[in-house]
């Protein structure tokens, strides 16, 4: 073992205390004003609209981008480190947009346990399934909150059976809600049998709830939705809607909490569960199938890179998420794809648009690397023994432009903008050889991406393009050997992306069909997994 490895038992201690989530909702559902909420447990925050004024949706921790502003998205992840209860919590954001499925899909990596947000009176929009299933796709447990029950919503049991066929996933309601819509008493938290008051303080602005009282002298037996109250929990208990922790680990089954972010109703709840059934770090699989142990050297999976996040500094920040072993800033690791080895310098943990350096980090800690120029999204660093995890999962792009650059003689800045976008997964860049291509195609998950493409082209490199609608709808991965008989075959045409996969683009699934049909056996891979 080198000598910046920790003794194993202090690593794995700290990897125990980690815990590593995102939340994922349509965007207004509530995940600012949740995590947000969340902040204020763990003093983070002093008090609740210290960073998040939601008036215009002007900036927040986590928003930074103008395009994001204007457009109210939430294009670009960022990481937020608290403690509570002795836990260490990192809680990664991702996009609220389903054309930004992407780079949720590379955050699910990075993270060991996600809660879905939803918003009681909406359900699940069919926007945000995408995203849902691309969390349900990592098989990693999933934690359902639904917000702001302070107002008339759908009815609780309805939302339980929604989620249920929705999701293909198996409901437990971990609390349940008290009061007519519009009209919350409190919550039952089912298994503590306590009875959470809901205390309209304004704005919920102090961390600590309401009142909790025991079950059994919670309420008076003939108030009229007490007493529904207790009758739709003597349903759930009968129809078996008990809490599995084996199904929530395996990704079959949901637990479920009902609150309120805006007032800070229930969010100590679900931190609480967070806690307790989202899991800590364990040992990664790499390329082989072997694990990375916890206390093994340190190791780490580049999950983002995001250039220019200060408009003041041309900068280029990797995020990595630490597998195993300890990181220690300045220390030296080696990047397995390229075999060269980088001084891990200038390690920050983010908070927002906050930076403070970072001395150490334990496996489910994420350390942004200021100026991390060699490092891509997809990346393993190690110390010691070599490891490379899997290639991060993608998606098949769906959109496809073909670009080229309205000022021709400035062809080295454009080839520098698209790889720097390539290389943050921003956009797919195709191009006919994987080589400097005037006119490249760009494929995309959802046409935002191209948007905020073109904007950080023109923004940061200086860049003006003009684009063309393409007829291609659909794209699938192959090989050298089915690229050969795709063209022969005429009947898609193929690119090569600056990664070097290579991908046939067809302009209807009849064609891709069809080619599967007469070339059994042609590599056509879906991207995903
Ligand atoms: P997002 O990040 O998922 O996009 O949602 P965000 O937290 O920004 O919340 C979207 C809107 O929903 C905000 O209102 C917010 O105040 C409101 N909201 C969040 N949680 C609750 C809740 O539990 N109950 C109720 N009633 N509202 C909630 P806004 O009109 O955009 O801002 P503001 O004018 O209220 O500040």
């Amino acid at each position: 073992m080198s000598q910046t490895t920790a003794a194993p038992d202090i690593t794995l201690e700290e990897a125990g205390r980690r815990r590593t989530f995102a939340i994922i909702s349509h965007p207004d559902a509530g995940k600012t004003t949740t995590t947000e909420k969340m902040l204020l447990f763990g003093n983070a925050l002093v008090e609740a609209g210290a960073v998040v004024s939601k008036k215009d949706r002007r900036s927040t921790a986590s928003d930074w981008m103008e395009l994001e502003k204007r457009r109210g998205i939430s294009v670009s992840s960022t990481v937020l480190r608290f403690e509570h209860d002795d836990k260490v919590i990192n809680l990664l954001d991702t996009p609220g947009h389903s054309d930004f499925s992407e780079d949720t899909l590379r955050v699910m990596s990075a993270v060991d346990g996600a809660v879905i947000l939803i918003d009681a009176a909406k359900g699940i929009e069919s926007q945000t399934l995408r995203l849902f299933e691309v969390a349900r796709s990592r098989g990693i447990p999933l934690i359902t909150f639904i917000n702001k029950c302070d107002r008339p919503g759908i009815e609780p049991l309805e939302l339980l059976d929604h989620i249920e066929s929705t999701l293909d996933l198996m409901p437990t309601a971990m609390s349940w809600p008290v009061g007519d819509p519009g009209n919350l008493l409190g919550v039952v938290d089912r298994r503590r049998r306590t009875f959470h008051r809901f205390d309209r303080s304004p704005g919920g602005r102090s961390a600590r709830g309401g009142e909790i009282l025991a079950l059994d002298n919670a309420f008076d037996a003939l108030d009229p939705a007490w007493t529904r109250a207790m009758e739709e929990l003597s349903l759930l208990d009968e129809a078996g809607h008990d809490f599995d922790v084996d199904g929530v680990g395996a990704g079959i089954s949901t637990p479920v909490y009902f609150g309120s972010a805006l007032t800070n109703f229930g969010v100590e709840l679900l931190l609480d569960a967070v806690i307790e059934l989202s899991p800590a770090p364990t040992p990664r699989p790499d390329r082989r199938g072997e694990a990375r142990e916890l206390d093994d050297d340190f190791s780490g999976l580049v999950f983002k890179v995001q250039a220019n996040m200060d408009p003041r500094h041309r900068d280029r920040n990797a995020f990595i998420r630490v597998c195993s072993g300890r990181f220690e800033r300045g220390m030296k690791v080696v990047n397995a794809r390229t075999g060269k080895p980088i001084a891990l310098n200038y390690a920050s943990e983010t908070f927002g648009r906050q930076r403070e350096t970072l001395d150490e980090a334990f496996p489910g800690d994420v350390v942004g690397i200021v100026n991390a120029a060699d490092l891509q999204v997809g990346d393993t660093v190690f110390e010691g023994e070599p490891v490379r995890f899997p290639e991060l999962p993608t998606l098949a792009p769906e959109h496809f432009i073909q670009i080229r650059n309205a000022d021709a003689r400035r062809h080295k800045q454009f080839s520098r903008a698209l790889s720097q976008l390539a290389e943050e997964g921003v956009i797919h860049v195709l191009t006919r050889d994987g080589g400097r291509d005037p006119m490249p195609v760009l494929g995309a998950v959802g046409r935002l991406q191209f948007d905020v493409a073109t904007e950080r082209m023109s923004t940061e490199f200086g860049i003006e393009v003009l684009s063309d609608e393409t007829n291609w709808k659909l794209a699938r991965r192959t090989d050298e050997a089915g690229a050969e008989e795709i063209r022969t075959s005429g009947l898609a045409e193929v690119r090569t992306r600056s990664d070097g996969m290579i991908f046939a683009l067809f302009t209807s699934q009849f064609q891709v069909e069809r080619l599967e049909r007469d070339r059994p056996g042609l590599r056509l891979d879906r991207l995903v997994g």
